[in-house]
């Protein structure tokens, strides 16, 4: 399985699945990882690892749109067979990604469909919740929306705050990533009209 991973910051989830790759666990090849950010230490990590990388800087675009557009383009060069965001801090326009449908995944840090977009533990813990944690899901048009893969959960103790929900559910994502990409990998997921099937039996 051919993977272009997309990301715009640290790269820890990337880092990740090359570790499991490293440990015989994936049977993928890291194709490209495309960033918007020039200083995303995620491109370092990837040089490092002999990974391609391709930045793509939105202001020298017109649009959002042009943006997407332009970077799916590009991506699509590297012939992958999945694409798995970590970490991309955009928006995509729902038509650049029609193309990628089934074949793009995402890593949200909440329990989808709880808490799209930014600032998940802050919101877990004003909202009082008992559980937090990370998920992995089908990217569609809608905002962290798409169908659940998989969620890797954990219990929120008194005290905790951001920093300690995020660090304590750092390592649950790095594991939980992996282990749906390997699925992926194994032609075990997949994703069609009637939803997730998982071994063919809708999940
Ligand atoms: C992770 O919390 C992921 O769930 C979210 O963005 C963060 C990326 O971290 N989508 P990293 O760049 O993989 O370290």
């Amino acid at each position: 399985l051919r993977i272009a991973i997309l990301a715009s910051g640290r790269g820890s989830n990337f880092a990740a699945l090359l570790a499991a790759h490293e440990r015989g666990e994936l049977p993928v090849e890291f194709v490209l990882v495309a960033s918007d950010k020039a200083d995303a230490p995620v491109l370092q990590l990837a040089q490092g690892a002999g990974v391609p990388t391709m930045v793509l800087d939105p202001r020298d675009y017109a649009d959002r749109r042009t943006y997407d557009f332009a970077l799916f383009d590009r991506i699509a060069a590297s012939k992958p067979d999945l694409l798995v965001l970590a970490g991309f801090m955009r928006i995509i326009d729902g038509d650049a990604l029609k193309p990628w449908a089934g074949r793009m995944i995402n890593i949200h840090p909440s329990l989808l469909p709880k808490y799209r977009g930014l600032h998940t533990h802050r919101r877990a813990l004003k909202a009082g919740d008992l559980e937090h944690g990370a998920s992995v899901h089908y990217v569609t048009a809608e905002l962290d929306g798409g169908p659940v893969i998989a969620q890797a959960t954990l219990t929120i103790e008194t005290g905790d705050d951001e920093a300690t929900l995020a660090t304590r559910l750092l390592p649950l994502e790095h594991q939980l990533l992996p282990a749906v990409v390997a699925l992926i990998a194994a032609g075990r997921l997949t994703l069609g009209e009637q939803g997730i099937a998982f071994d063919g039996e809708p999940l």
